[in-house]
C-alpha cells in the first residue's frame, strides 16, 4: 500500500506507466481465463444471507461459467452446491430464487435431496443398495460468511479467506477491528439497485480505485468529500478515511442530516468515508451511518451486472425513515462511475488501444491491480 501522495513524490519514475492492453477488455478467451483463474478460484462475494429468509430458500447465482445454490438447512445454516443434478445433470433449480419445502427436487427424473446435499429419493433407489447417497449428493461449494454475506469459493482447496478477503479490510484500514466496529452484519437492508452495466469488470474496478475521475464527474460526493477534489487523498494513506466537509450534515446528496451514526463505531471514524476494495468482485464503503455493499457479477467481456446494497441499523429501516437522500448520493455516484466505464469500453477495441493506455501517477496504483489479473491469468501448473 502506498502511504506517499505521489505529487510528493520524488526522484525519476515516470509520470506515465502503462495500462493493460485494449484485448484484456474485449478478448472473449481473456475472459474465459479469467473466469476459471479469477471468479471460480477465489472467495466470491454471491448473496446476502438475510435475503434467505429460512430453511429451504434458495438463490442461485452465477459463479465465472458454474450455477451456484445456495440455501438453508434444516438448522438454518448456510449451504451451497453447484445447480447440477449428480443423475444426468439437468439443472435443479432454474429460478434466481425461490422455497423448497423439504428437499431439493430435480424435475427430470425426480433424484431428490435434503438440504445438506444428501441423495435421499430417487425412483427405484431401493432397488439400488450399492449407490452411495453421500456420494451422489450435490457437489458442495466452499462458503464463508461475513459482513453478512455468503462467501463461495469453487477452488477445490481455497485460499485463505482470512489472507485474500479479511486482509483487503487490514490492507485498507490498518486493522481488522476498524471494519468490524460497523457491524455490518447486523444492518439491514434499505436499499438494493442492480445495475447492467455494458463494460469489462476490470474498467469498473480501476474507475474505484482512483479518485482522478472524481472532481469531474462526481459533483455530489466532492461536495460531501471536498478532498477527494483533488484526486488523489484517500487511497494513499493506510487508515485514512476522507473527511465530510464542515457544513455537510451527512453523507446525503445534499448533505442534510442522515439517519444517524452506528453506535458502534468508534470517534474516529464519524464524519468519515472509507471505500475498500476486495478483489475480485467487492466493493465496500463505510460510512458513519450506512454501509454500501457492491457485489459485481461479470456475464462477458464487456458487461457486468453490479448489485449494490444499502444497509442501515435495523431500527431504522423498521421505522420507515426516508432514506432517498441517503441513498440517492451513492446511487448517483454509481450512475456517473458506470457511465464513464460504459464510455471507455468501446475504445477498448480501438486500434489506438491495442498496446493500451497510460495511469497517470495518481493512478499508478491501478498498475499493481493490473500487475495482479496478470499474475492471475499466467501460466501455473496444473
Ligand atoms: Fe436429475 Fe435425472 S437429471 S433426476
Ligand atoms: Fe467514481
Amino acid at each position: 500500500m502506498t502511504t506517499t501522495p505521489p505529487s510528493v513524490r520524488s526522484g525519476t519514475a515516470p509520470s506515465l506507466i502503462s495500462t493493460l492492453p485494449g484485448p484484456c477488455y474485449t478478448d472473449p478467451a481473456i475472459f474465459a481465463l479469467e473466469q476459471e483463474r479469477i471468479f471460480e478460484s477465489l472467495w466470491f462475494c454471491a448473496v446476502r444471507g438475510a435475503d434467505l429468509a429460512g430453511p429451504g430458500a434458495f438463490r442461485t447465482v452465477r459463479i465465472g461459467r458454474e450455477s451456484v445454490l445456495v440455501t438453508r438447512n434444516r438448522k438454518g445454516e448456510l449451504r451451497a452446491f453447484l445447480n447440477v443434478c449428480r443423475h444426468r445433470g439437468a439443472r435443479l433449480c432454474t429460478e434466481e430464487s425461490g422455497e423448497v419445502r423439504r428437499n431439493l427436487q430435480c424435475p427430470y427424473h425426480a433424484w431428490t435431496y435434503d438440504l445438506d446435499g444428501r441423495l435421499i429419493a430417487a425412483p427405484n433407489l431401493v432397488r439400488m443398495p450399492d449407490v452411495d447417497r453421500v456420494a451422489y449428493g450435490l457437489r458442495p461449494v466452499h462458503l464463508r460468511e461475513w459482513l453478512g454475506y455468503a462467501w463461495l469459493c469453487l477452488a477445490e482447496e481455497p485460499p485463505s479467506f482470512e489472507d485474500t478477503v479479511l486482509g483487503a479490510a487490514v490492507e485498507r484500514l490498518g486493522d481488522a477491528a476498524s471494519i468490524e466496529r460497523y457491524r455490518t452484519e447486523e444492518l439491514a437492508l434499505g436499499r438494493r439497485i442492480t445495475y447492467d452495466v455494458r463494460a469489462n469488470w476490470k474498467l469498473i474496478v480501476e474507475n474505484f480505485m482512483e479518485c482522478y475521475h472524481c472532481a469531474t464527474i462526481h459533483p455530489e460526493l466532492t461536495e460531501i468529500l471536498p478532498e477527494f477534489a483533488e484526486g488523489f487523498a484517500a487511497q494513499y494513506y493506510v487508515g485514512h478515511g476522507a473527511e465530510f466537509a464542515p457544513e455537510a450534515r451527512g453523507f446525503t446528496v445534499d448533505g442534510s442530516a442522515g439517519p444517524g451514526r452506528l453506535p458502534s463505531i468508534a470517534d474516529e471514524q464519524d464524519r468519515r468515508y472509507y471505500a475498500i476494495t476486495v478483489k475480485p468482485t467487492v466493493f465496500v464503503n463505510l460510512v458513519p451511518d450506512h454501509v454500501i455493499l457492491h457485489r459485481m457479477f461479470p456475464l462477458a467481456a464487456d458487461r457486468t451486472v453490479v448489485e449494490c446494497d444499502w444497509l442501515y441499523a435495523p431500527e431504522v429501516v423498521a421505522r420507515g425513515a426516508d432514506l432517498a437522500k441517503s441513498v440517492e448520493l451513492f446511487h448517483r455516484v454509481n450512475a456517473q462511475d458506470f457511465e464513464a466505464c460504459e464510455r471507455t469500453q468501446p475504445g477498448m477495441s480501438s486500434r489506438v488501444y491495442r498496446e493500451g493506455g497510460v495511469l497517470v501517477p495518481s493512478e499508478h496504483h491501478i498498475g499493481t491491480f493490473h500487475h495482479w489479473v496478470t499474475e492471475r491469468l499466467a501460466d501455473r501448473p496444473g
